[in-house]
This record gives structure tokens, C-alpha cells and sequence, in this order.
């Protein structure tokens, strides 16, 4: 059970070492990291349940709302099923989160059956809902790409107009002298490009 909420009106100390923004904006989209560092404790079902109720205000083409979670807790009889789709990689610091998941997009839309070209995109937008909803609690909310996907779709029943398309790790965070020696140092906020190589006025300009 997590104990308290910290401060999301600021930068916190741990970003702003790390993270300078161009622009004023809310402060919510620069605390939100990827820690990996998890103390292994379970989450109430009102800690994390959340974070998926944010993911499903997320908007869609013709509010389809693709995405679909597949999740579960440490205490899940279905708990080793998750572990065992992750990488080593993986598996050597996110059998401490709390929560695993597995996000899926169904590829076509409700209303006719098309192909939805932009069921990812929409996925995305909801994911990021829910690890900002993570951030802004004071979790560690990680995605995951290292895992094995067939195996995810086979093992989860996922349907077949179904994409699984990423993994995330949920859980109380730990300090970084809890992780294995080499990902202690990665266990911080990491910078971005500047704004100039990703927003192009007019055309796509060549950075070279
Ligand atoms: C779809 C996706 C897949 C990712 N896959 C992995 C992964 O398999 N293992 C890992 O340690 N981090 C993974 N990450 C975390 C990214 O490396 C991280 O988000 C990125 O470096 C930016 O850092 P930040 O999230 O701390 O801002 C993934 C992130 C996303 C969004």
C-alpha cells in the first residue's frame, strides 16, 4: 500500500536534475519516467485501477477505443503466465513491479469491420494516459517491448483481429540501490531532443 502522493504542482528534485523544458508546460508531463526500481509489494486494486481508468478517457478515431489491458497481479495465479513472456533483461527488475500488463489494439473498427489504420496511434494515446496517471501517483510505470509477443497472444487468448502491442510494469518504487549494479546508473530521467529536430514548420526538413 502506497503511502503518499507527492507533490504534482512541481517539477520534482529527481527530474528537474535531469530535465530542462523548452516551454512552460504542465509539470505532470516532465516527472513522468520510466523507474525500474520496485520494492515487490502488491498494489490495492484502488492504487492501480486508476491508471487503466485514465488510459480509457483517451480519445480515437470514432471513439473506437482500441486498446484493451490484459493484466496481472503479483498475487495472480496468472502472475508466472506475465513473467514468462519478459526478456532476462526484463525479468531482472520488473518481477518487482506489482502489476504486469499487456496492452492490446483491436485492428479494425467496431462500426464496419475495416482494417483502423490508426488503431497503434490510438493505443499509444491511452498508454500515455495511464503511465502520466501512474507519474502523477508517485508509481513507477514502465513500458515494455522486450518480451515475446506470439507467445503473449498465444498464452492470453488474445482474438485474432487483436495487436498485442507493448507490456508495462507497474509497481511502488524502490530506491536505485535495490537494482542489479548495471542498471543502477540508467535509473534516472533521460533528456530529449529539442523541440527544432522534432517540429518542422511547413515540410519535413532533413536534420543533416
Ligand atoms: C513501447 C515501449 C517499449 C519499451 N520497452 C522497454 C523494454 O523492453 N525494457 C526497458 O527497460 N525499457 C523499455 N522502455 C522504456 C524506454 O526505454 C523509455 O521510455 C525511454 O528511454 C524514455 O525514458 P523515460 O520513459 O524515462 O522518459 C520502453 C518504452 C516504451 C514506450
Amino acid at each position: 500500500m502506497q503511502e503518499s502522493v507527492p507533490d504534482r504542482d512541481e517539477l520534482r528534485d529527481e527530474v528537474a536534475k535531469h530535465r530542462t523544458p523548452e516551454y512552460d508546460v504542465d509539470p505532470l508531463f516532465v516527472n513522468r519516467w520510466s523507474p525500474r526500481a520496485m520494492t515487490g509489494e502488491p498494489l490495492d486494486d484502488e492504487e492501480f485501477l486508476p491508471l487503466f481508468e485514465a488510459a480509457r478517457w483517451a480519445p480515437s478515431a470514432f471513439n473506437n477505443q482500441h486498446w484493451r489491458f490484459l493484466y496481472a497481479s503479483r498475487e495472480d495465479e496468472e502472475w508466472d503466465t506475465f513473467v514468462d513472456l519478459l526478456n532476462e533483461g526484463n525479468q531482472s527488475w520488473a518481477t518487482d513491479a506489482a502489476v504486469l500488463a499487456v496492452i492490446v489494439s483491436k485492428t479494425t473498427f467496431d462500426h464496419n469491420g475495416e482494417p483502423a489504420p490508426v488503431h497503434s496511434f490510438d493505443t499509444g494515446a491511452a498508454w500515455e494516459n495511464l503511465a502520466l496517471e501512474g507519474a502523477r501517483r508517485g508509481l513507477a510505470v514502465h513500458g515494455m517491448a522486450g518480451f515475446d509477443y506470439e507467445r503473449a497472444a498465444a498464452e492470453l487468448d488474445v482474438p485474432e483481429e487483436f495487436a498485442v502491442e507493448a507490456m508495462v510494469a507497474i509497481g511502488e518504487r524502490a530506491p536505485a540501490e535495490t537494482l542489479p549494479d548495471e542498471l543502477q546508473e540508467r535509473e534516472r530521467p533521460s533528456d530529449r531532443k529539442p523541440l527544432s529536430e522534432i517540429v518542422h514548420q511547413g515540410g519535413f526538413r532533413n536534420q543533416e
